[in-house]
């Protein structure tokens, strides 16, 4: 099963977040520090400039020192701005490089997922991670190392003038330090945990709407478009009160910081002002003090905004870091090798599997598949047909017994060589938006496209592709042309003519098909099967009649098997399955012409 890892402290995730995302840009973020810190010391430099203005130009009348400071000011201006330029631009390439780095690997890491991992997440929650799980922890990394280095800076640098200008009335300011650090954690907390929400709900939304969307037909034939309408409109709302609380706790956080600052400028206004009265200090050092305070005012309110995003962040790392932690329970052993084929003969050795959910799908199955032959399993739905396939190209490792391919257990074989021994055609294909071509050729990547045509000829697929409006270069899939049930399955059959496997699984290739078409795919499939060791599930057991030997499944085990006759003769559930099937549409007999 798929391990999955705990939550993490916050120490922890930021440790990890430093050495997995932020240290491979090291060099361009020691600049912007160094750009920061020029900027830092700008402001500092304008705040001591108001002393010399107040007591040399107002008050001592002196010209050339307003000459010299009106210069300085230009000069710091300049360089301040300069460097300003270049440290947003940076931080905004090492955010833009941190998202970048973050997608491709989670999506290296979905690639690589199993199936077992793919039925426990909604690919809606999945995509509204991808995207903004990456991009909340990029603000947050950019954000975090900008108020470190400038705002933090800043603040250091104005509070040092502070207590260089007079340490007494510094000390007074001092005294709202504690509450303010206080207030910071609180409002952190609180968006922490209205962001964990908030994007859990987007995830919700994410995964309703691509269901929706997919599900268009469905939802249009049973006329559920209100209900759906209603259904997403519930999530729309519920995530707006999320963010609704996250908007508020954010715009909270900056004006408290800042009726606190007012405190502090009351407080040196009522001490300082008595200091200037009673003539202890200079008007100039007051009026630099409090141009120094309300410096730090912007910096202080951007750290305690930059606590919230940062805790925004720190939870969205933890749902990436969760992620990317997760090992797939099935993957290569450490001394795998690679699958040694001879005919590529099949044995289940008292196999039992049991799904996440404590589902017990299979029970001690034995069953041979020698080499080159072909045989069908059937029963009725929910039986474990499927279940049974899917252990063989690993898409599920059984919990009892194993697996063998020409007596060797797939667990212990590289997960490539087995898949590649195997091809698989299932009853619902995928296709991607691409070409006729581009499609098949996913059976065989670098297939030429002689074997292609070769491999679309053999499916029974060739004509229908010639008639469509660019033949073999018709864009199809969701973005393209949409083809029938039976043309999907027969591009199917064409890809695992392509891959050309010893091994060949097929899960009800030809459910979904009518008459004409099914005889059309059938015919492909029997060219397909020969000389192939093969497993076919089918429900409509005129397709089977001609298998080696015929499986009969009904929860979870083998309750028959035999060649078609064989099991006729029995008059067990196969025999009972099949005078029901031949009374519904006379299919059997029908099917078994086709055959013949
Ligand atoms: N991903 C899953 N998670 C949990 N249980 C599952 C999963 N897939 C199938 N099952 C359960 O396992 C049992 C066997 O399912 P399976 O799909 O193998 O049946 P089947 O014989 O192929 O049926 P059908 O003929 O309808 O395709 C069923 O009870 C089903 O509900
Ligand atoms: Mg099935």
């Amino acid at each position: 099963m798929t391990e999955t890892p705990k939550t993490a402290s916050t120490s922890a995730l930021v440790g990890r977040l430093v050495r997995d995302e932020v240290r491979p840009h090291g060099w361009r973020l020691a600049l912007a520090a160094l750009l920061m810190g020029v900027v830092a010391g700008g402001t500092a430099t304008n705040a001591w400039l108001m002393q010399p203005v107040l007591d040399k130009v107002f008050v001592e009348k002196d010209t050339t020192v307003l000459g010299l400071i009106a210069g300085v000011i230009l000069a710091v201006a300049l360089a301040r701005a300069l460097a300003s330029y270049g440290q947003a631009a940076i931080m905004s390439e090492v955010g833009m490089r941190i998202v970048a780095a973050i997608q491709a690997r989670l999506f290296g890491h979905f690639m690589r997922a199993d199936l077992a991992w793919f039925h426990a997440n909604a690919s809606g929650k999945l995509i509204s991670s991808f995207l903004v799980d990456a991009g909340l922890l990029r603000d947050a990394v950019a954000r975090a190392l900008t108020g470190l280095a400038k705002d933090a800076l800043t603040v250091v640098f104005l509070i040092g003038l502070l207590f260089w200008q007079d340490w007494k009335l510094a000390s007074v300011m001092v005294l709202v330090l504690p509450p303010a650090l206080g207030l910071t954690r609180r409002f952190g907390r609180r968006m922490r945990k209205a962001s964990t929400r908030a994007q859990e709900e987007s995830g919700t939304l994410t995964a309703l709407l691509s269901e929706h969307l997919q599900g268009a037909r469905m939802i249009k034939a049973f006329g559920l478009e209100s209900q759906a309408i209603a259904r997403t409109k519930a999530a729309i709302e519920s995530r707006l009160h999320n963010f609704m609380k996250l908007g508020r706790t954010r715009a909270a956080a900056s004006p408290s910081m800042e009726a606190l600052g007012y405190v502090a400028v009351a407080a040196v206004v009522m001490y300082g002002g008595a200091e200037v009265i009673a003539g202890r200090t200079t008007p100039g050092t007051f009026f630099s003090f409090i141009a120094a305070l309300l410096m730090a005012f912007q910096p202080l309110r951007s750290l305690a905004s930059m606590n919230a995003s940062l805790q925004e962040g720190l939870a969205a790392a933890q749902r990436v870091f969760a992620q990317l932690d997760t090992v797939p329970g099935i993957r290569d052993a450490a001394d795998a090798r690679p699958l040694v084929l001879g005919g590529g003969a099949i044995r289940f050795e008292g196999v039992g599997f049991t799904y996440a959910d404590g589902r017990r799908a299979l029970d001690r199955i034995d069953l041979d598949v020698p080499a080159g032959k072909t045989v069908a399993l059937v029963g009725p739905s929910g039986a474990g047909k499927s279940t049974l396939l899917n252990l063989v190209p690993r898409f599920y490792d059984p919990d009892e017994g194993r697996v063998t391919i020409d007596g060797q257990d797939v667990r212990k074989a590289t997960l490539a060589s087995v898949r590649g021994a195997i091809a698989l055609v299932s009853q619902d294909t995928t296709l991607f938006d691409d070409s006729v071509q581009a499609n098949i050729a996913l059976g065989r990547l670098g297939a030429s496209a002689d074997e292609i045509v070769a491999a679309a000829k053999a499916a029974a697929a060739h004509d229908f592709i010639l008639g469509l409006p660019k033949g073999y270069d018709t864009v199809i899939g969701e973005g393209g042309v949409a083809l029938s049930g039976g043309q999907r399955q027969r591009l199917a059959i064409a890809r695992a003519v392509l891959k050309n496997a010893p091994i060949l699984l097929l899960d009800e290739a030809t459910s979904a098909l009518d008459t004409e078409a099914e005889r059309q795919v059938q015919g492909a499939l029997d060219r397909l099967m020969v000389g192939r060791t093969t497993v076919v599930v089918a429900h409509r057991l005129s397709t089977v009649t001609g298998a080696d030997r015929i499986c009969v499944l009904d929860g979870g085990r083998v309750i028959e098997s035999g060649a078609h006759r064989e099991l006729l003769a029995r008059g067990g559930l196969y025999a009972r399955l099949w005078a029901l099937q031949g009374a519904e549409d006379g299919g059997a007999q029908a099917g078994q012409r086709a055959r013949a």
